[in-house]
């Protein structure tokens, strides 16, 4: 079982490095962008061994995924699925009644594993991201 450790702003530099190999070029976020989403008030995430992480925020009841990226060498080993679940129970606890996220509607890897902890599709937005694709917007509820 991996360790999962509650991410710090001296995690920037390393969350920035599993985000660039886990994203195309055109959805990387450097150093300073992790540094300042990790600075907004209700921000937390989990690291895995500087093999995955993810990132989520709560807003009174609601909460919501912001990233989530495991190292290609390291996906189907049920890290991403570690690192949700605890996220969910972070939530939960923090008094959020539903997470919501956003995903590339061509991303199969990732809607195959939000639709094992049971999100449902509630929105899309047109051409969100930057090669075109559309953003389905998932929701589970937490209560
Ligand atoms: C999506 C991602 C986070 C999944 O991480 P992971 O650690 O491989 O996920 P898990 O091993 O926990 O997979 C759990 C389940 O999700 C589904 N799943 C994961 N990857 C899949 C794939 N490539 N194709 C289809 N289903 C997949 C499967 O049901 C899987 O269970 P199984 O391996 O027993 O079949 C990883 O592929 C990744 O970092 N991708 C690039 C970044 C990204 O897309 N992030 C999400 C943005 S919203």
């Amino acid at each position: 079982m991996t360790i999962l450790t509650q991410i710090a702003p001296a995690h920037a530099q390393v969350l920035a490095a599993i985000h660039a190999v886990a994203f195309p070029p055109d959805e990387r976020w450097d150093a300073a962008a992790m540094a300042e989403l990790l600075a907004m008030p209700g921000t937390f995430g989990l690291i895995a061994d500087a093999e995955g992480f993810i990132l989520a925020r709560v807003a009174a009841d609601e909460a919501e995924i912001l990233t989530l990226a495991v190292l290609p060498a390291r996906t189907r080993q049920g890290l991403a699925s570690q690192l949700l679940a605890a996220t969910l129970r972070i939530a939960k606890a923090a008094g959020a009644a539903a997470m919501l996220l956003e995903v590339a509607e061509p991303n199969l890897a990732a809607r195959g594993l939000y639709a094992v902890f049971g999100f449902g599709e509630v929105g899309r937005r047109r051409r969100y991201y930057a090669d075109g694709s559309d953003a389905l917007v998932l929701r589970l509820d937490l209560s």
